[in-house]
């Protein structure tokens, strides 16, 4: 499974959601890939902190990301491709490479109008597939004791794509897991079980079991 994650925006949690849900994966023992595609390498910067030993890497900030992905597909069960904080026709490789696509939003107005450009794209591929592609929102950086990811939920539902029941809270777990060239699943924090409820959503949303 090719999962992109992407926002035109940047700071909505992708590079984030990237390294942690490959290193869930590779917790799980899948073979994962994590596949940076923005020239300024967050995660491939973090990869370095991290020693490289906790998730494989490959940087792939070209417009044959498409073509050049799928050659790891024999390879590894999982990848992750981190996308990139604008619009470019890097943006339209990693939704013709993907199986799924998530978008990380945080709960801000000014985050779902930014969407709009990213949904007309998604929903163009997945007629052009025939609903073989699969795109879903994912709310981050929620606000605990708020109910503004409630009521984003609502919004981004009018988009008419599904939004994952589970999502990021606002948590220094995951800026201090960086910092010291971790994840967050390397102990078990409520970020963990973030992580690990993403993840589980995602497998039954990709072998259509919800
Ligand atoms: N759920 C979260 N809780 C706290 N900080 C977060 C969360 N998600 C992301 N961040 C922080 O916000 C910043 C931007 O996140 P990042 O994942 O790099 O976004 P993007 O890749 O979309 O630009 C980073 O400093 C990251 O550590
Ligand atoms: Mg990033």
């Amino acid at each position: 499974m090719i999962i992109s994650l992407l926002n035109q925006k940047g700071g909505t949690g992708k590079t984030t959601l990237a390294v942690n849900m490959a290193r869930e994966y590779t917790k799980r023992t899948f073979k994962t890939l994590l596949v940076d595609s923005d020239s300024q390498g967050s995660a491939l910067r973090w990869h370095e902190e991290s020693g490289g030993d906790l998730i494989d890497l490959t940087c792939l900030p070209v417009t044959t990301l498409d073509k050049d992905v799928v050659k790891f597909k024999d390879r590894y069960e999982r990848i992750i491709i981190d996308g990139i904080p604008r619009m470019s026709p890097l943006t339209v490789c990693a939704i013709k490479a993907a199986d799924v696509v998530l978008m990380p939003v945080p709960p801000s107005p000014y985050d779902i109008w930014a969407t709009e450009d990213l949904v007309k794209l998604v929903k163009q591929r997945i007629e052009m597939t025939e609903g073989k592609l699969k795109a879903a929102f994912i709310v981050s950086r929620m606000i605990k004791g708020t109910t503004l990811g409630k009521e984003i939920h609502e919004q981004l539902m009018t988009y008419d794509l599904p939004v994952f029941v589970h999502g990021t809270c606002q948590r220094q777990e995951y800026a201090k897991s960086v910092a010291e060239g971790r994840t967050v699943c390397e102990a078990m924090t409520e970020a963990t079980k973030e992580i690990v409820a993403i993840v589980n959503e995602l497998e039954d949303f990709y072998h259509g079991t919800n």
